[in-house]
Protein backbone atom coordinates (compact mmCIF):
# COMPACT_ATOMS: atom_id res chain seq x y z
CA UNK A 1 0.00 0.00 0.00
CA UNK A 2 1.20 3.43 -0.83
CA UNK A 3 -0.41 5.62 1.74
CA UNK A 4 -0.55 3.96 5.39
CA UNK A 5 -0.95 7.17 6.83
CA UNK A 6 -4.38 7.63 9.19
CA UNK A 7 -7.10 9.22 7.35
CA UNK A 8 -10.00 9.05 10.09
CA UNK A 9 -10.45 7.14 13.26
CA UNK A 10 -12.74 5.05 11.47
CA UNK A 11 -10.41 3.76 9.17
CA UNK A 12 -7.68 2.86 11.27
CA UNK A 13 -9.93 1.17 14.02
CA UNK A 14 -9.86 -2.38 14.27
CA UNK A 15 -12.81 -3.69 12.05
CA UNK A 16 -13.95 -6.80 14.59
CA UNK A 17 -15.32 -9.46 12.62
CA UNK A 18 -18.33 -11.41 13.31
CA UNK A 19 -16.18 -14.59 13.93
CA UNK A 20 -15.20 -12.96 17.57
CA UNK A 21 -11.29 -13.20 17.62
CA UNK A 22 -9.00 -12.14 19.62
CA UNK A 23 -6.54 -9.47 18.28
CA UNK A 24 -3.77 -12.41 18.02
CA UNK A 25 -5.82 -14.55 15.81
CA UNK A 26 -6.30 -11.70 13.68
CA UNK A 27 -2.96 -11.35 13.60
CA UNK A 28 -2.57 -14.61 12.23
CA UNK A 29 -4.92 -14.55 9.75
CA UNK A 30 -3.38 -11.10 8.45
CA UNK A 31 -0.01 -13.27 8.68
CA UNK A 32 -1.75 -15.82 6.74
CA UNK A 33 -3.53 -13.84 4.75
CA UNK A 34 -3.45 -15.02 0.29
CA UNK A 35 -0.76 -12.45 -1.26
CA UNK A 36 -1.83 -13.46 -4.55
CA UNK A 37 -4.46 -15.04 -6.70
CA UNK A 38 -2.37 -18.51 -6.86
CA UNK A 39 -2.65 -18.42 -3.40
CA UNK A 40 -6.77 -17.96 -3.38
CA UNK A 41 -7.99 -21.42 -3.49
CA UNK A 42 -11.43 -22.14 -4.61
CA UNK A 43 -13.92 -19.70 -5.34
CA UNK A 44 -13.97 -20.11 -8.78
CA UNK A 45 -16.62 -18.17 -10.05
CA UNK A 46 -16.29 -15.63 -7.84
CA UNK A 47 -12.88 -15.18 -8.88
CA UNK A 48 -14.02 -15.58 -12.80
CA UNK A 49 -16.10 -12.67 -12.21
CA UNK A 50 -13.42 -10.32 -10.78
CA UNK A 51 -11.28 -10.96 -13.11
CA UNK A 52 -13.60 -9.60 -16.46
CA UNK A 53 -14.23 -6.70 -14.24
CA UNK A 54 -10.43 -6.03 -13.25
CA UNK A 55 -9.75 -6.25 -16.71
CA UNK A 56 -12.16 -4.14 -17.82
CA UNK A 57 -10.77 -1.32 -15.39
CA UNK A 58 -7.35 -1.72 -16.33
CA UNK A 59 -8.33 -1.65 -20.10
CA UNK A 60 -10.33 1.91 -19.83
CA UNK A 61 -8.13 2.93 -16.77
CA UNK A 62 -10.62 3.86 -14.73
CA UNK A 63 -11.61 3.14 -10.75
CA UNK A 64 -13.08 -0.64 -10.60
CA UNK A 65 -16.86 -0.82 -10.46
CA UNK A 66 -18.64 -0.80 -6.63
CA UNK A 67 -18.38 -4.65 -5.86
CA UNK A 68 -20.32 -6.19 -2.98
CA UNK A 69 -18.96 -9.51 -1.82
CA UNK A 70 -21.82 -11.08 0.40
CA UNK A 71 -21.55 -14.92 2.57
CA UNK A 72 -20.65 -16.48 6.17
CA UNK A 73 -17.65 -15.07 7.85
CA UNK A 74 -13.90 -16.22 7.03
CA UNK A 75 -14.88 -17.50 3.55
CA UNK A 76 -12.20 -14.27 2.44
CA UNK A 77 -13.93 -11.15 1.75
CA UNK A 78 -11.55 -9.29 3.67
CA UNK A 79 -8.41 -11.10 1.38
CA UNK A 80 -10.17 -10.56 -2.02
CA UNK A 81 -10.80 -6.98 -1.19
CA UNK A 82 -6.77 -6.67 -0.69
CA UNK A 83 -5.70 -9.14 -3.66
CA UNK A 84 -8.42 -6.57 -6.13
CA UNK A 85 -5.99 -3.65 -4.56
CA UNK A 86 -2.94 -4.95 -4.84
CA UNK A 87 -3.34 -6.26 -8.06
CA UNK A 88 -4.39 -2.54 -9.57
CA UNK A 89 -1.56 -1.04 -7.43
CA UNK A 90 -4.21 0.86 -5.48
CA UNK A 91 -4.55 1.83 -1.77
CA UNK A 92 -7.30 -0.48 -0.24
CA UNK A 93 -8.53 1.76 3.21
CA UNK A 94 -10.64 -0.12 5.81
CA UNK A 95 -13.45 0.92 7.32
CA UNK A 96 -16.75 -0.84 8.40
CA UNK A 97 -20.63 0.02 8.50
CA UNK A 98 -20.38 0.44 12.60
CA UNK A 99 -17.23 2.93 12.40
CA UNK A 100 -18.81 5.46 10.30
CA UNK A 101 -21.40 7.25 12.45
CA UNK A 102 -21.94 10.76 10.99
CA UNK A 103 -21.87 12.04 6.94
CA UNK A 104 -19.11 13.83 8.15
CA UNK A 105 -17.10 10.95 9.44
CA UNK A 106 -17.49 9.39 5.50
CA UNK A 107 -16.93 13.06 3.56
CA UNK A 108 -13.59 13.02 5.94
CA UNK A 109 -13.03 9.38 4.73
CA UNK A 110 -13.71 10.08 1.02
CA UNK A 111 -11.92 13.27 0.11
CA UNK A 112 -8.51 11.83 1.56
CA UNK A 113 -9.25 8.99 -1.06
CA UNK A 114 -6.45 9.00 -4.06
CA UNK A 115 -7.73 8.53 -7.54
CA UNK A 116 -8.58 4.73 -8.34
CA UNK A 117 -8.53 3.93 -4.41
CA UNK A 118 -10.85 1.55 -2.75
CA UNK A 119 -12.86 2.03 0.27
CA UNK A 120 -13.35 -1.63 1.65
CA UNK A 121 -16.42 -1.41 4.13
CA UNK A 122 -17.27 -4.28 6.19
CA UNK A 123 -20.69 -5.06 7.41
CA UNK A 124 -21.66 -2.15 5.18
CA UNK A 125 -25.66 -3.81 6.08
CA UNK A 126 -24.40 -1.59 9.37
CA UNK A 127 -24.59 1.51 7.68
CA UNK A 128 -26.55 4.20 9.26
CA UNK A 129 -29.39 5.45 7.20
CA UNK A 130 -28.01 9.54 6.72
CA UNK A 131 -24.33 7.84 6.14
CA UNK A 132 -25.69 5.34 3.51
CA UNK A 133 -27.73 8.26 1.87
CA UNK A 134 -24.39 10.56 1.88
CA UNK A 135 -22.94 7.56 0.17
CA UNK A 136 -25.42 7.05 -3.00
CA UNK A 137 -24.05 10.10 -4.68
CA UNK A 138 -20.71 9.58 -3.71
CA UNK A 139 -20.94 6.03 -5.28
CA UNK A 140 -23.02 7.09 -8.44
CA UNK A 141 -21.74 10.71 -9.51
CA UNK A 142 -18.30 10.97 -7.32
CA UNK A 143 -19.54 13.78 -5.76
CA UNK A 144 -20.46 14.51 -1.98
CA UNK A 145 -23.88 16.69 -1.17
CA UNK A 146 -22.85 18.55 2.28
CA UNK A 147 -25.33 20.77 3.97
CA UNK A 148 -23.73 23.59 6.19
CA UNK A 149 -26.02 25.59 8.53
CA UNK A 150 -29.21 25.33 9.97
CA UNK A 151 -32.51 26.54 9.27
CA UNK A 152 -33.44 28.88 6.19
CA UNK A 153 -29.75 29.80 6.11
CA UNK A 154 -28.52 26.60 5.62
CA UNK A 155 -26.66 25.81 2.44
CA UNK A 156 -25.88 22.70 0.60
CA UNK A 157 -22.10 22.31 -0.51
CA UNK A 158 -21.55 19.95 -3.52
CA UNK A 159 -17.51 18.55 -3.02
CA UNK A 160 -15.71 16.63 -6.24
CA UNK A 161 -14.57 13.55 -5.39
CA UNK A 162 -11.92 11.67 -7.19
CA UNK A 163 -13.43 8.30 -9.19
CA UNK A 164 -12.77 5.68 -5.97
CA UNK A 165 -14.68 2.53 -5.54
CA UNK A 166 -15.84 0.85 -2.62
CA UNK A 167 -16.06 -2.89 -1.82
CA UNK A 168 -18.51 -3.74 0.63
CA UNK A 169 -18.96 -7.09 2.62
CA UNK A 170 -21.82 -8.84 4.19
CA UNK A 171 -22.73 -11.32 6.20
CA UNK A 172 -26.03 -10.48 5.45
CA UNK A 173 -27.25 -9.63 2.38
CA UNK A 174 -30.88 -9.69 2.88
CA UNK A 175 -30.31 -6.78 5.10
CA UNK A 176 -29.19 -4.38 2.78
CA UNK A 177 -31.61 -1.64 1.51
CA UNK A 178 -32.79 -1.77 -2.53
CA UNK A 179 -30.95 1.10 -3.21
CA UNK A 180 -27.96 0.48 -1.53
CA UNK A 181 -27.35 -3.27 -3.63
CA UNK A 182 -28.24 -0.92 -7.15
CA UNK A 183 -25.34 1.07 -6.70
CA UNK A 184 -22.98 -1.98 -7.19
CA UNK A 185 -21.73 -3.30 -10.27
CA UNK A 186 -20.82 -5.99 -9.14
CA UNK A 187 -22.12 -8.71 -6.35
CA UNK A 188 -20.86 -11.10 -6.08
CA UNK A 189 -21.68 -14.32 -3.41
CA UNK A 190 -18.81 -16.44 -1.67
CA UNK A 191 -19.88 -19.94 -0.58
CA UNK A 192 -18.92 -22.63 1.47
CA UNK A 193 -15.16 -24.77 0.33
CA UNK A 194 -14.63 -28.16 -0.44
CA UNK A 195 -12.70 -29.83 1.20
CA UNK A 196 -9.74 -30.34 -1.51
CA UNK A 197 -9.67 -26.86 -0.99
CA UNK A 198 -9.23 -25.94 2.23
CA UNK A 199 -6.19 -29.25 2.24
CA UNK A 200 -4.65 -26.49 -0.17
CA UNK A 201 -5.23 -23.55 2.35
CA UNK A 202 -4.08 -26.42 5.16
CA UNK A 203 -1.30 -27.10 3.08
CA UNK A 204 -0.40 -23.41 2.37
CA UNK A 205 -0.47 -21.99 5.52
CA UNK A 206 1.22 -25.30 7.19
CA UNK A 207 4.58 -24.66 5.23
CA UNK A 208 4.09 -20.86 5.94
CA UNK A 209 4.42 -21.49 9.49
CA UNK A 210 6.84 -24.40 9.44
CA UNK A 211 4.27 -27.09 10.53
CA UNK A 212 4.61 -30.57 9.76
CA UNK A 213 1.40 -32.49 9.00
CA UNK A 214 0.41 -35.27 7.27
CA UNK A 215 -1.57 -35.53 4.19
CA UNK A 216 -4.27 -37.99 6.01
CA UNK A 217 -4.44 -35.89 9.08
CA UNK A 218 -4.54 -32.51 6.61
CA UNK A 219 -7.43 -34.24 5.30
CA UNK A 220 -9.38 -34.55 8.50
CA UNK A 221 -8.60 -30.87 9.66
CA UNK A 222 -10.61 -29.98 6.07
CA UNK A 223 -13.27 -31.97 6.43
CA UNK A 224 -13.96 -30.54 10.21
CA UNK A 225 -13.33 -27.00 8.80
CA UNK A 226 -17.75 -26.07 8.25
CA UNK A 227 -16.30 -25.62 4.73
CA UNK A 228 -14.45 -21.96 5.94
CA UNK A 229 -10.51 -21.18 5.81
CA UNK A 230 -10.57 -19.21 8.76
CA UNK A 231 -11.73 -22.14 10.79
CA UNK A 232 -9.52 -24.32 8.95
CA UNK A 233 -6.33 -22.00 10.33
CA UNK A 234 -7.59 -21.38 13.56
CA UNK A 235 -8.02 -25.22 14.54
CA UNK A 236 -4.25 -25.60 12.53
CA UNK A 237 -3.14 -22.90 15.24
CA UNK A 238 -4.72 -25.33 17.79
CA UNK A 239 -2.84 -28.39 16.77
CA UNK A 240 0.42 -26.83 16.61
CA UNK A 241 -0.29 -25.43 20.09
CA UNK A 242 -1.02 -28.92 21.38
CA UNK A 243 1.82 -30.44 19.35
CA UNK A 244 4.45 -27.75 21.02
CA UNK A 245 2.94 -28.27 24.61
CA UNK A 246 3.87 -32.00 24.35
CA UNK A 247 7.15 -31.34 22.45
CA UNK A 248 6.51 -33.11 18.89
CA UNK A 249 6.99 -32.17 15.76
CA UNK A 250 4.67 -33.40 13.57
CA UNK A 251 1.02 -33.23 13.89
CA UNK A 252 -0.05 -36.94 14.02
CA UNK A 253 -4.15 -38.16 13.68
CA UNK A 254 -3.86 -38.89 17.70
CA UNK A 255 -2.62 -35.24 18.14
CA UNK A 256 -5.57 -33.66 15.87
CA UNK A 257 -8.26 -35.73 17.52
CA UNK A 258 -7.36 -34.74 21.30
CA UNK A 259 -7.51 -31.38 19.74
CA UNK A 260 -10.63 -31.30 17.80
CA UNK A 261 -12.22 -33.11 21.34
CA UNK A 262 -10.93 -30.53 23.89
CA UNK A 263 -12.48 -28.31 21.22
CA UNK A 264 -15.91 -30.25 21.08
CA UNK A 265 -15.50 -30.61 17.53
CA UNK A 266 -17.14 -33.97 16.15
CA UNK A 267 -16.56 -35.36 12.73
CA UNK A 268 -19.12 -33.29 10.66
CA UNK A 269 -17.00 -30.10 12.10
CA UNK A 270 -19.86 -29.07 14.32
CA UNK A 271 -19.15 -27.68 17.59
CA UNK A 272 -21.23 -27.17 20.86
CA UNK A 273 -23.81 -24.37 19.68
CA UNK A 274 -24.30 -26.24 16.66
CA UNK A 275 -24.94 -28.95 18.37
CA UNK A 276 -26.88 -27.48 21.19
CA UNK A 277 -29.13 -26.09 18.63
CA UNK A 278 -30.16 -29.06 17.04
CA UNK A 279 -30.90 -30.43 20.45
CA UNK A 280 -33.13 -27.50 21.06
CA UNK A 281 -35.07 -28.26 17.82
CA UNK A 282 -35.71 -32.00 18.44
CA UNK A 283 -35.33 -32.77 22.11
CA UNK A 284 -37.76 -29.51 23.19
CA UNK A 285 -39.89 -28.87 20.03
CA UNK A 286 -39.90 -32.47 17.94
CA UNK A 287 -37.78 -31.58 15.12
CA UNK A 288 -39.82 -28.03 14.24
CA UNK A 289 -41.16 -26.71 12.35
CA UNK A 290 -39.60 -23.61 15.24
CA UNK A 291 -39.00 -20.13 14.61
CA UNK A 292 -36.10 -18.15 14.94
CA UNK A 293 -36.95 -15.84 17.77
CA UNK A 294 -37.95 -18.84 19.88
CA UNK A 295 -34.70 -20.50 18.88
CA UNK A 296 -32.53 -17.67 19.85
CA UNK A 297 -34.78 -17.23 23.27
CA UNK A 298 -33.58 -20.77 23.57
CA UNK A 299 -30.02 -20.19 22.53
CA UNK A 300 -29.34 -17.27 24.39
CA UNK A 301 -28.09 -15.84 20.93
CA UNK A 302 -29.07 -13.38 18.78
CA UNK A 303 -30.89 -13.88 15.58
CA UNK A 304 -27.84 -12.00 13.35
CA UNK A 305 -25.45 -14.81 14.91
CA UNK A 306 -27.90 -17.34 14.48
CA UNK A 307 -28.31 -16.56 11.03
CA UNK A 308 -25.10 -15.75 10.03
CA UNK A 309 -22.76 -18.31 11.42
CA UNK A 310 -25.08 -21.19 12.81
CA UNK A 311 -26.84 -22.03 10.11
CA UNK A 312 -25.53 -21.40 6.71
CA UNK A 313 -23.44 -24.72 7.76
CA UNK A 314 -26.11 -26.72 9.26
CA UNK A 315 -28.84 -25.85 6.09
CA UNK A 316 -25.52 -26.31 3.45
CA UNK A 317 -24.95 -29.95 4.94
CA UNK A 318 -28.59 -30.75 5.27
CA UNK A 319 -29.19 -31.09 8.59
CA UNK A 320 -31.98 -28.41 8.89
CA UNK A 321 -34.12 -27.10 6.18
CA UNK A 322 -35.94 -23.91 6.19
CA UNK A 323 -39.73 -24.26 5.63
CA UNK A 324 -42.77 -21.25 5.48
CA UNK A 325 -43.24 -22.12 8.97
CA UNK A 326 -39.85 -22.04 10.24
CA UNK A 327 -36.70 -24.28 10.70
CA UNK A 328 -36.69 -28.27 10.62
CA UNK A 329 -34.50 -30.95 11.89
CA UNK A 330 -34.21 -33.39 8.76
CA UNK A 331 -33.64 -36.62 9.35
CA UNK A 332 -29.83 -36.31 9.03
CA UNK A 333 -29.78 -34.13 12.52
CA UNK A 334 -31.53 -36.88 14.26
CA UNK A 335 -29.01 -39.41 13.28
CA UNK A 336 -26.29 -37.25 14.25
CA UNK A 337 -27.57 -36.78 17.38
CA UNK A 338 -28.26 -40.66 17.74
CA UNK A 339 -31.80 -40.25 17.72
CA UNK A 340 -34.60 -41.74 16.13
CA UNK A 341 -36.17 -39.43 13.44
CA UNK A 342 -40.12 -38.99 13.17
CA UNK A 343 -40.51 -39.55 9.66
CA UNK A 344 -42.68 -37.02 9.20
CA UNK A 345 -40.80 -34.01 8.25
CA UNK A 346 -40.32 -35.32 5.18
CA UNK A 347 -43.81 -34.36 4.22
CA UNK A 348 -43.56 -30.98 5.50
CA UNK A 349 -43.91 -28.64 2.35
CA UNK A 350 -40.85 -26.84 1.54
CA UNK A 351 -40.10 -23.57 -0.38
N1 LIG B 1 -9.77 -18.84 -0.77
C1 LIG B 1 -8.85 -18.72 0.19
N2 LIG B 1 -7.60 -19.21 0.00
C2 LIG B 1 -6.68 -19.09 0.98
N3 LIG B 1 -6.90 -18.51 2.17
C3 LIG B 1 -8.13 -17.99 2.41
C4 LIG B 1 -9.14 -18.07 1.42
N4 LIG B 1 -10.24 -17.47 1.92
C5 LIG B 1 -9.92 -17.04 3.16
N5 LIG B 1 -8.65 -17.35 3.45
C6 LIG B 1 -7.97 -17.06 4.72
O1 LIG B 1 -8.89 -17.18 5.80
C7 LIG B 1 -8.76 -16.11 6.72
C8 LIG B 1 -10.08 -15.38 6.84
O2 LIG B 1 -10.41 -14.76 5.60
P1 LIG B 1 -11.09 -13.31 5.51
O3 LIG B 1 -10.74 -12.72 4.20
O4 LIG B 1 -10.71 -12.51 6.72
O5 LIG B 1 -12.63 -13.70 5.55
P2 LIG B 1 -13.94 -12.77 5.68
O6 LIG B 1 -13.49 -11.36 5.44
O7 LIG B 1 -14.88 -13.28 4.66
O8 LIG B 1 -14.46 -12.98 7.07
C9 LIG B 1 -7.62 -15.23 6.18
O9 LIG B 1 -6.43 -15.54 6.85
C10 LIG B 1 -7.52 -15.61 4.71
O10 LIG B 1 -6.24 -15.48 4.22
MG1 LIG C 1 -13.55 -9.85 6.90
Amino acid sequence: MKNQKTIHPAVTETVVSSGGESPEEEKLFTSLRASSWNEFAGQVQVKKSLRVTIDASKKREEAIEHILLYGPPGLGKTTLAHLIGKELGVNVKITSGPAIERAGDLAAILTNLSPKDILFIDEIHRLNKVVEETLYPAMEEYALDIVLGKGPSARTLRLDLPPFTIIGATTRAGLLSGPMRDRFGVILRLSFYQPKELEEIIERASKKLHINIKPQVRKILAERSRGTPRIALRLLKRVRDVAEVRDVHEISEDILTDSLSMLDIDHLGLDDSDRRYLRIMIEKHDGGPIGIETLAAALSEDIGTIEEVIEPYLLQTGLIKRTTRGRIATDQAYKHLKKTPRGKNSEVQLF
